[in-house]
């Protein structure tokens, strides 16, 4: 099964009367449960590629379906829906709310759901024990380092169980050893949970973890490689009573 599927996709941005062409004619699938690394230098067109795949976007041209699903034929409330229930995003910067407690931050997207409040606390306190920052559920980002920071996002992204974790640079403000830290975070959630990740990075530590690698290379895909051997790696386990996932 293909987490996304692009069907002939293209688009431009216009600035003024110009119209300037980013990503052209892209047709390819991604298998579910990869950790996948979108490759390509600067200006290659992999965040806009990951906002069409998260909807925050629309293509000029083509489909793309996301879970099987094509999110260009959603109403915008239908997409919101969607996403929050399917997709999980970590951003470069964390993108925290700066009044919020971490575990608030967590707590965020399941306030517009139908989720008791004591359901809702349990699952942020067990996610943050997942990320490793119990300690520091009271703690507002501004006294969070830049690490915690982005383990407080990335529980934040796992919150509402979605099938596709959408990462763009997610360590690109991260010094190597939290780099790996936060990696290595990720990378167990993928392969605990089967969780999909699609992760735009240029950090050669960050494409050493890649099951698949797309490179992309002024908006066209140049290869789609499997990196690591799928039998290598460890069999998705279902989710253990204990864990932030469960239900
Ligand atoms: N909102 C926008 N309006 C006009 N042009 C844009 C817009 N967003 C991106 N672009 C252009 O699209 C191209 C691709 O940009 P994009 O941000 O997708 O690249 P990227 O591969 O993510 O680069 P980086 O590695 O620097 O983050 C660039 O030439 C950029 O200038
Ligand atoms: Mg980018």
């Amino acid at each position: 099964m293909h987490v996304v599927e692009f069907r002939k996709v293209s688009k431009s941005y216009t600035a003024g009367k110009i119209e300037l062409p980013v990503l052209h004619d892209l047709s390819f699938g991604i298998d579910a449960g990869k950790f996948v690394v979108l490759l390509g230098p600067s200006g290659s067109g992999k965040s806009t590629l990951l906002n069409l795949v998260g909807g925050l976007d629309l293509p000029t041209q083509g489909d793309i379906l996301v879970c099987g699903e094509d999110i260009g034929r959603m109403s915008d409330d239908a997409l919101t829906r969607f996403r929050g229930a399917h997709v999980g995003f970590i951003f470069q910067s964390f993108n925290l709310i700066p009044v919020l407690t971490a575990a608030e931050n967590v707590e965020y997207p399941l306030l517009n759901t139908s989720m008791p409040a004591d359901r809702r606390k349990r699952r942020v306190k067990r996610l943050l024990a997942a990320v490793g920052l119990e300690a520091r559920a009271n703690h507002l980002p501004g006294e969070l380092s830049g690490g915690q920071r982005q383990r407080v996002a990335i529980a934040r992204a796992l919150v509402r169980k979605p099938k596709l974790v959408i990462a763009d640079e997610p360590t690109a403000n991260l010094d190597s050893r939290t780099t790996a830290s936060i990696l290595d975070l990720m990378r167990h959630i993928q392969r605990q949970y089967g969780i999909s990740f699609l992760l735009a990075s240029h950090d050669a530590r960050v494409m050493r973890e890649a099951d698949v690698t797309i490179h992309l290379l002024d908006g066209s895909i140049r290869q789609i490689e499997t990196t690591r051997d799928a039998d290598a790696s460890v069999p998705p386990a279902p989710p253990p009573a204990s864990s932030g996932l469960a239900p």
